[in-house]
């Protein structure tokens, strides 16, 4: 439902940089569809199909926002990586334990405290001193 999207994206969070404010928003909607699957106390398969939809899509973006740092020679590339590479581990690890214990209480709660708060602090902190990078050039 597209109205749960408030619970996890706001304007706070957007940049004024089209290429990361559009796939930022896509990122929420799938973290969304997460959670009300969640919610909705969905079968293992269905929440495991929506972990898969987040994690398929943060693969894609993030490969996407460190092509861009590449081209454009931006300087935390390497910092801005490692903080992609240990969120895709942990996301890693929620799969795993879905799949030996299903969408449990502890699965919600982590996901809701570790994805949704770790989306929102890499991009207010992260995200934006890359797109003032863009956004000087
Ligand atoms: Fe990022």
């Amino acid at each position: 439902m597209r109205g749960s999207m408030a619970l996890t994206w706001d304007t706070t969070l957007t940049m004024g940089v089209p290429a990361l404010d559009e796939p930022h928003q896509e990122l929420f909607r799938r973290l969304d569809a997460l959670l009300e699957a969640i919610r909705r106390g969905s079968s293992r398969d269905e929440v495991g199909r929506t972990l898969a939809f987040l994690r398929d899509y943060v693969r894609t973006h993030f490969a996407e926002e460190e092509a861009l740092m590449g081209e454009t020679g931006y300087a935390g590339l390497a910092d801005h990586k490692a903080q992609h590479d240990a969120f895709a581990g942990d996301l890693a690890a929620l799969e795993a334990e879905h799949r030996r214990n299903g969408p449990s209480p502890s699965l919600i709660l982590r996901v809701k405290a570790r994805v949704s708060s770790w989306l929102r602090d890499h991009i207010h902190r992260i995200d934006r001193a890359l797109a003032e990078h863009l956004r000087a050039r």
